[in-house]
């Protein structure tokens, strides 16, 4: 976080917008009166200040959430009118679909088409949750006694839902979504390093008709905004996507409430590609695996298992391949890989390039590409002969960085491929069905692809085994998330007791 001076003085560049937090239907700057900066990472320049908001700000969007939930009538609120909302959110990013994919691009480096698919995810994710309000029912239940047992469902109260750069306004779209279809409120926090799209989509909540304090959108910094959020007594559940190292802290934190809890946090996902795969698939379907969205994907195929018969010639089509990726400003239409989000990430990342360099054997890439002098590129690097037990095979590194891994036969595959602590991804590439599906059956990973790599649609759920969390998130498994079940007991018996 910079001072708020430091910040004044950026907000006089007229380039540099001045963006408010949005609490109980309002726009308005952080209590302390502290913002940060935020960047272009195509050319490191400031766009924008946002409010530093603390805990003072947590806790006034938090109580305008449970007012909103208690008081002003949202519980009251039917299930049909919380699916126009949500239709109209949709419908407000889909008439603003370039000017916002436009905005993400701008803070996220990400290429512009790449946005552009994620806004559509976004309103589509909104659509299909406007659907899902009104078929949230529960369940009449065929108890012995002469009675009547019923399951009701609930809204388990105020979220607090805490999201991650690499996706900004899709993931606050698989928050939002579903805990307002399941009847909740809720208090968001986007990413520090990404915070503008959402807070421009909060422009359209009153139109779109969500009451004041229904959705609030609280920015700052993990320390500074987050954990708050996540120790407040007033909300009843955490939604998290982020690191393992964060989603352990809000587990922690979470317990002295006992606050429910679901984690989305990343893995290190094998990609097998067997040598009956169609080899020119295959290729481009590891290419995409890891280096879509600069490789800032929870679900990167960045352990690449390659069959032994056909691995010397694999790591050459896909090094040559991977020379040819055109890196540049997210804003290019031509570009096919942009800047990571952050100095930090890109630090990060060129840490983990260090330590690769010691491992295994370099194919492609491996540093910080010459051709520009400004912003956080990094080359799409392909590391082979590597040791599954290597850092650089268990480590999520989160950026265009492939580990190339040998194996032998389908046995040997589903053990390196399940020889990690996360389980959130895994794809296998071959044309036997029967193998496929042994193979499909043996990994433990929340999501496996067949002769593909990262797709995915809202219908269906998403979320890790092992250490990449648990919960789910799409899906109608989404929603459920955000629901408490009820028993009723309604007796039919004039003299149901009858024992003393
Ligand atoms: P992070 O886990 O620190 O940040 C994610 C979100 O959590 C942000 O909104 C951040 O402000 C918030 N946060 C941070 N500390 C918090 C705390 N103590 N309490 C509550 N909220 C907190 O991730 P970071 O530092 O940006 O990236 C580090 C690594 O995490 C990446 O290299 C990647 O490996 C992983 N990551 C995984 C993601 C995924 O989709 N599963 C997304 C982002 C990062
Ligand atoms: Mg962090």
């Amino acid at each position: 976080m910079t001072s708020a001076a430091r910040a004044g003085g950026a907000a006089q560049n007229a380039d540099v917008r001045r963006y408010q937090m949005y609490i109980d239907g309002q726009f308005i700057d952080a209590a302390g009166g502290e913002t940060f900066e935020v960047f272009d990472p195509s050319t490191e320049g400031v766009i924008a200040t946002c409010p530093a908001g603390g805990a003072e700000d947590v806790d006034h969007a938090v109580r305008a959430a449970q007012r909103a939930f208690y008081d002003d009538g949202w519980r009251g609120v039917s299930a049909q009118d919380r699916g126009r909302i949500l239709f109209r959110l949709a419908e407000r990013i889909r008439a603003r679909r370039s000017e916002f994919a436009e905005l993400e691009t701008l803070n996220s480096g990400k290429p512009i088409v790449e946005s552009e698919y994620d806004m559509d995810d976004a309103a589509t994710c909104y659509e299909y949750y406007g659907g899902l309000a009104t078929k949230i029912n529960g369940e009449v239940l065929p108890v012995p006694a002469d009675a009547i047992a019923l399951a009701l469902r609930e809204p388990v109260g105020v979220a607090g839902q805490i999201i991650p750069w690499n996706y900004p306004l899709l993931m606050a779209a698989w928050k939002i979504a579903p805990a307002l279809a399941a009847g909740c409120t809720a208090v968001i926090k986007p990413a520090e390093q990404t915070p503008l799209s959402l807070l421009e989509l909060a422009r359209e909540f009153e139109a779109a008709g969500l009451p004041p304090g229904v959705v609030n959108v609280v920015t700052g910094d993990g320390p500074g905004a987050g954990a708050p959020l996540v120790a407040h007594r007033g909300v009843r559940k955490i939604a998290f996507t982020g690191s393992a190292e964060v989603g352990k802290l809000i587990m922690r934190s979470a317990a002295d409430q006992l606050k429910r809890v679901s984690l989305e946090l990343g893995g290190k996902s094998p990609n097998i590609f067997f040598s009956d795969a169609d080899f020119e698939n295959a290729v481009d379907g590891a290419l995409f695996g890891t280096f879509v969205n600069q490789g800032e994907v929870c679900s990167a195929g960045s352990r690449v298992l390659v069959q032994r018969d056909i691995y010397r010639k694999f790591i050459d089509a896909a090094a040559a391949k991977a020379r040819t990726i055109r890196l540049g400003p997210g804003l290019d239409r031509d570009t096919r890989m942009g800047p990571l989000v952050s100095a930090e990430q890109r630090d990060r990342v060129a840490g983990y390039l260090r330590i690769g360099r010691s491992e295994a054997k370099l194919a492609a890439g491996g540093g910080v590409p010459a051709q520009f002098d400004k912003g956080w590129y990094v080359e799409p690097t392909i590391f082979y002969d590597v040791d599954n037990s290597a850092t650089i095979a268990q480590e999520e590194i989160f950026g265009p960085v492939m580990s190339v891994i040998p194996f032998t036969d389908e046995a040997d595959a589903i053990r390196i491929a399940n020889a990690t602590p996360y389980g959130l991804a895994a794809a296998v590439w071959t044309r036997d069905i029967f193998k496929a599906f042994r193979v499909v059956k043996a990994l433990e990973a929340g999501i496996v692809w067949v002769n593909h790599m990262q797709p995915t649609f809202v219908e269906a759920p998403w979320g890790g085994y092992k250490a990449s969390g648990f919960g789910r998130e799409l899906g109608h498994w989404g929603v459920e998330e955000y629901l408490e079940t009820k028993q009723v007991f309604i007796n039919l018996d004039e003299k149901p007791i009858g024992w003393y």
